[in-house]
């Protein structure tokens, strides 16, 4: 079932403010409603003061949980939100089943620092699989966290 349009209305925002637009890593509108008609698609919004701070996208596979997104305005971080959002995402994960959550990440992404303090170990890596702005080819890292 599609959720409700403020909240992808919520999700959108924090997605055009958070993600550097060089990458093309932000989903579209599109791409966030396809995913969530999926059942098995969940998210999780975080909210300062009644404003959309940041979010999380999963969806759920047989004993895994794969998160798509995780995404903090820029105003709202270091302030553990992300953090929250992943012990969150956890958490729910686990309620549904999963054994262990997978996420695939650049390989220069700053992100790797929250998701190394918690509990995600690199697992695999495929080789040029983003292009950086320079043009250069980046690879991709995948983490797995138990749960
Ligand atoms: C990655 C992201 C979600 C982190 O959100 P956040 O709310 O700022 O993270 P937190 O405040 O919970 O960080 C917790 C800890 O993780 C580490 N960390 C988080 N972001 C970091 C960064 N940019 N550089 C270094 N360490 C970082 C730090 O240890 C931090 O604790 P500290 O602030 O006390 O040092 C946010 O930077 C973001 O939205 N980035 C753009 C979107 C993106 O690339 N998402 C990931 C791929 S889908």
């Amino acid at each position: 079932m599609m959720p409700p349009e403020d909240d992808i209305d919520r999700i959108m925002a924090v997605m055009q403010a958070a993600f550097d637009p060089a990458y093309g890593e932000a989903w579209t509108r599109r791409q966030v409603e396809d995913a969530l008609l999926v059942g098995r698609s969940h998210y999780r919004i975080a909210e300062v003061l009644g404003e959309p701070a940041g979010f999380t996208l999963s969806r759920h596979g047989f004993e895994e949980e794969e998160l798509l997104l995780i995404a903090v305005s820029p105003d709202f971080r270091r302030r553990r939100i992300g953090e929250q959002l992943l012990q969150d995402c956890k958490a729910d994960a686990r309620l549904r089943g999963a054994k262990q959550l997978l996420l695939e990440m650049r390989s220069d992404n700053p992100a790797v620092h929250l998701y190394r303090r918690n509990g995600f170990v690199q697992i695999g890596t495929r080789k040029n699989y983003y292009r950086a702005p320079s043009g250069d080819r980046l690879d991709a890292i995948t983490f797995a966290c138990p749960l």
